[in-house]
């Protein structure tokens, strides 16, 4: 696997496959890789004749310095997980090499997908996630990019961004996999005590109690919402962020639950942020691998 730091570099290599007619699939990350990850690798592997990979944890999209201090890192494993995975070149660029000394543009969503959600709660989230993704998309110029519907409302920017400022890459989005517990895997989830992690369990579950009841006929959103906070707020040290109904057809919150909607939620458990959703209606949580 060829490793490359700087944009020149990488932007070298993909013009080189490009040009032998190759075409490039791109999974950007910020590292602590886990199943997830290399499932969005094997979509890749099969969607193109070449893989990159991007291992970069953007300052520029936390709004809490804390958080970005204490976001795991792992790289001599995530880059064992790469080689393994058939990667065929992972980016890892600096600060200093994505946001040099002068640096001052920065792209802004406005509008129904950014004024909601992690949106509201992580105030400048979302523009640090839509500047440093076309960043990236300009050094790997891939043909196909690839992002886990975990994170659902970021990959509908991020296609949105793709298409508003027609940027040649096509947006795809890769299942959410979860842990035998049900946990939807996420990188943060390495900053869990056995003991929080029982707690944060409660959002998985309180996700799929209230698809239970929309599937029983419950509708009122608030009575939805109440189901999974009733799951996590019997614990000490759990906070609910959000949790909203979202139609996702022009991403509306509503009031009232139908089949195309989604129940999303963020929670701090011990002071980990977690998100999650749930399609409303369907058979059960979206790929479970044991
Ligand atoms: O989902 C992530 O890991 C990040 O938000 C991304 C897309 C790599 C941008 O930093």
């Amino acid at each position: 696997m060829e490793q490359f730091t700087t944009i020149a570099e990488q932007r070298a290599w993909s013009r080189a496959h490009q040009r032998e007619g190759k075409t490039i699939a791109f999974v950007p990350t910020m590292g602590a890789l886990h199943a997830g990850h290399l499932s969005l690798i094997a979509q890749a592997k099969a969607a193109a004749d070449v893989v990159v990979a991007s291992i970069f944890v953007n300052p520029t999209q936390f709004d809490n310095p804390e958080d970005l201090a204490a976001y795991p890192r792992a790289l001599p494993a995530d880059l064992a997980m790469l080689t393994a995975a058939g990667v065929d070149a992972v980016y890892l660029p600096t600060v200093g090499e994505m946001y040099p000394d002068g640096y001052c543009t920065f792209i802004e969503m406005v509008g129904p997908l950014t004024d909601k959600l992690c949106a509201v709660a992580r105030p400048g989230h979302f523009r640090g996630v839509c500047t440093v993704v076309a960043k990236l998309f300009g050094a790997v110029t891939p043909d196909i990019a690839i992002f886990g519907e975990k994170d659902l409302q970021q990959v509908l920017i991020i296609s949105r961004m793709a298409a508003d400022l027609n940027l040649p890459v096509e947006v795809r989005v890769g299942a959410t996999l979860r842990d035998p517990d049900g946990m939807a895997m996420s990188s943060r989830n390495a900053r869990l005590s056995p003991a929080s992690r029982e707690k944060a369990l409660g959002l998985p579950r309180g996700l799929e109690l209230a698809n239970q009841a929309f599937k029983e006929g419950e509708r009122t959103g608030m009575k939805l919402i109440e189901i999974v906070a009733g799951e996590l707020l019997v614990h000490e040290g759990v906070e609910l962020d959000y949790c909203d109904l979202v139609k996702l057809a022009g991403f509306k919150e509503i009031e009232h639950a139908d089949d195309a909607c989604v129940l999303a939620a963020a929670v701090f458990v011990d002071g980990v942020r977690l998100i999650d959703h749930v399609h409303l209606g369907s058979e059960s949580l979206p790929v479970v691998i044991e």
